[in-house]
C-alpha cells in the first residue's frame, strides 16, 4: 500500500510533565495514513512519554491533538482505542498466567465494537502462526520474541488504524529482531499506519517513510528516512561513521 496525503495524526505543541520533570517540551508531529513513522532518540529523550500521551496514559497538554478528525485531548484512553489507535507499550506486557488464546480474546473483548473478535483472531493466527501453535500455552512460558508477537497481536485485536509500537525489538536476539521488523513491514503492507519508537536506528530508518529524532523532549531532527540516514548528525551519533 502506498502512502496517501491524508493526515491521520496531527500533534502541535505537545508537552508531558511529571511534576517538575518536563519529559516532552512542545513537539509537533504528523503521521499520514499508510506511513511508518519512526521516533528515535537516546534514553530519556521523551519517546515513551510521547506515545503514552497520545493514548491518554501520560499527563499531557497540547495546542492540538487530532486523530482521524477527532480531538484526542477530550477523550479517555478506552475511547481512544475504540476510535482506532492502540499502543503496544514498552516491555511487552502480556498476562503471563493466562493462555495465548485468553490474552488475545482480552485484547479483542475490550473493543468488540470495532469488529468480531473471533474473526479478527482467525486473522491474527494466520499472521502469527507461532501463536496458533501455542494457543493454549500460558503466555509466561513463551520466549521473549513470542511474547512480543503476542503483545502486538493482542493490540491488533482491536483492529486499529494506527498502531503505536514502543521499542518492540528491545532485548531480543538479532534474528528475532529481524522477524519483528519483517512483521512491521507486513502490517504496513496490509494497510496499517505505524508510529514506531526504536533504539534500533539502522533497521528503523530502513523500514520507515519518515522519522523524528527527539533530544531532551524536543524534536532535534526530522525528515524522510532517506534524508535522516544520510544526515551527518545520524551518521555520527548512531551509525558510527
Ligand atoms: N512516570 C514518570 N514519572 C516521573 N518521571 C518520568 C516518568 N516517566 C518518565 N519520566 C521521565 O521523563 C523523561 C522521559 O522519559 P521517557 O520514558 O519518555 O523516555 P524514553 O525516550 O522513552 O527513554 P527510553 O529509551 O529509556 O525508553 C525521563 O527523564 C524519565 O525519567
Ligand atoms: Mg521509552
Amino acid at each position: 500500500m502506498t502512502t496517501s496525503d491524508e493526515i491521520l495524526l496531527s500533534i502541535e505543541g505537545l508537552t508531558v510533565s511529571y511534576g517538575a520533570v518536563e519529559a516532552v517540551r512542545g513537539i509537533d508531529l504528523t503521521v499520514k495514513r499508510g506511513e511508518i513513522v519512526t521516533l528515535l532518540g537516546a534514553n530519556g529523550a521523551g519517546k515513551s512519554s510521547t506515545l503514552n500521551a497520545l493514548v491518554g496514559l501520560a499527563p499531557r497538554k497540547a495546542r492540538r491533538m487530532l486523530f482521524d478528525g477527532t480531538d484526542l485531548l477530550a477523550l479517555p484512553p478506552e475511547t481512544i482505542v475504540r476510535r482506532g489507535m492502540t499502543l503496544v507499550p514498552e516491555g511487552r506486557r502480556v498476562f503471563s498466567s493466562l493462555t495465548v488464546d485468553e490474552n488475545l480474546m482480552l485484547g479483542g473483548a475490550k473493543h468488540a465494537a470495532r469488529g468480531n473478535p473471533a474473526a479478527v483472531k482467525t486473522n491474527m493466527l494466520e499472521l502469527f502462526p507461532i501463536l496458533a501453535e501455542r494457543l493454549h500455552q500460558k503466555a509466561g512460558s513463551l520466549s521473549g520474541g513470542e511474547q512480543q508477537m503476542l503483545a502486538i497481536a493482542r493490540a491488533l485485536m482491536s483492529s486499529p488504524d494506527l498502531l503505536l509500537l514502543d521499542e518492540p525489538s528491545l532485548g531480543l536476539a538479532p534474528q528475532v529482531v529481524d522477524r519483528i521488523f519483517d512483521l512491521i513491514g507486513n502490517l504496513r503492507d496490509r494497510g496499517l499506519t505505524i508510529l514506531l519508537v526504536e533504539q534500533n536506528v539502522v533497521q528503523s530508518l530502513e523500514i520507515a517513510d519518515r522519522g523524528y529524532v527527539l533530544a531532551n523532549g524536543r524534536v532535534e531532527l526530522q525528515g524522510s528516512a532517506a534524508d535522516l540516514r544520510a544526515s551527518p548528525e545520524i551518521q555520527d551519533a548512531y551509525l558510527g561513521a
